[in-house]
């Protein structure tokens, strides 16, 4: 039976490595199946939990419709738009924030990590955050969720919030239980700096992540200039665990070759790193340099992107506001 697909990506400025592979490949595979119906949201309700230029903001939003167009994702076949179009999102947020638990969001690690040490001076928005992303999916009745690692605990949590609201209103299986589908290898790409950090926008070195508009040269510099260790190559997976920086660039061979990581530690076992990044360079660029030059291409067609976002609107808002109009009689509007 096909699935029912809900993912979000914010519009935080240049996509990269990370959300490509843990993230946005995988949706388009999943697009790829007929049997599926896909949701993929531009998350801009998500991204101003931390302050946004205005005039970016509006840019980044179409930058990520390019880039969702660019890495394959079919329009024809799913449904595109931003968060912002649909008021179900914001008002279905707000019924799932008297649902959820105080003791439950303060376990997420990531409100811990973003709020960093002083977290009287984060936002509320960044703390209900998720309830936020427990509204996208639960809207759509969404059955999967493709998502990286580091945003499991967060479809966790709508998972929760699902069946608090189900058993409290008496009105079994109304929201949907949904989901996470996380890659078993390369759910999370790490940091070309320091393979003990998840690759990540916010970090303040642009050589620690290959962006998805990197030309050619570009990402050859990166890998030259990526972090390694003084051994060669490991024999062995074992090995590797010890080793987080050769483990993650051996990781993104594998994923970006379709292979998995005990063949590709098989290939280069005793190998050099200056031997091992030439080739990694090489794959890279094959599979970046055409999304980089067809985002650069499509971003100029501000009409076709904006008419994608409409399309995706219409479509999008009469599942919402229809799924928020029952949550609002269930809960006795
Ligand atoms: P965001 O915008 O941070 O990231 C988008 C997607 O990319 C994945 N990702 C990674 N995967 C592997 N390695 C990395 N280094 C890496 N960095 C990012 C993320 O796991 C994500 O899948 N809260 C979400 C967006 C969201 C959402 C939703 C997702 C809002 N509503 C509903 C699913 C369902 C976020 O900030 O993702």
């Amino acid at each position: 039976m096909g699935k029912k697909i809900f993912s979000g990506v914010q519009p935080t400025g240049n996509l990269h490595l990370g959300n490509y592979l843990g993230a946005i490949k995988n949706f388009v595979k999943l697009n790829n199946d007929d049997e599926n119906d896909c949701v993929f949201c531009v998350v801009d309700l998500h991204a101003i939990t931390i302050k946004q230029d205005p005039k970016e903001l509006r840019n980044n939003i179409r930058e990520t419709v390019a880039t969702f167009l660019a890495c394959g994702i079919n329009p024809e076949k799913s449904i595109i738009f931003n968060q912002s179009t649909v008021p179900a999102h914001s008002e279905a947020t707000w019924l799932l924030s008297c649902v959820a638990r105080m003791g439950w969001l303060n376990r997420m690690t990531q409100f811990k990590e973003k709020a960093g040490k002083d977290k009287e001076k984060a936002s509320i928005g960044l703390y209900s955050y998720p309830i936020l992303m427990a509204a996208d999916i639960l809207l759509y009745d969404a059955t999967h969720v493709p998502v990286g690692e580091d945003q499991k605990q967060h479809i966790e949590l709508s998972r929760d919030i699902a069946q608090k609201f189900n058993n409290d209103y008496g009105v079994e299986d109304f929201l949907k239980v949904p989901e996470p589908l996380i890659q078993k290898e390369f759910s999370r790409i790490m940091s070309l700096k320091d393979g003990t950090k998840k690759m990540s926008k916010s970090e303040i070195s642009d050589l620690s992540r290959i962006n998805l508009t990197d030309n050619k040269d570009s990402i050859i510099n990166k890998i030259k200039k990526a972090k390694t260790d003084p051994l060669p190559l490991p024999a062995s997976l074992n090995e590797l665990n010890e080793r987080p920086e050769a483990k993650n660039l051996l990781g993104m061979y594998s994923s970006l070759t379709n292979s998995n990581l005990e063949n590709t530690v098989n290939e280069f076992v005793g190998k050099n790193f200056s031997e091992f990044k030439e080739k990694l360079s090489q794959v890279l660029v094959e599979e970046i340099n055409p999304i980089s030059q067809e985002i650069k291409k499509l971003i100029n067609d501000k009409e076709f992107l904006d008419k994608i976002l409409l399309d995706g609107h219409k479509k999008a808002n009469k599942i919402a506001s229809n799924k928020v109009k029952k949550m609002q009689e269930i809960v006795g509007f």
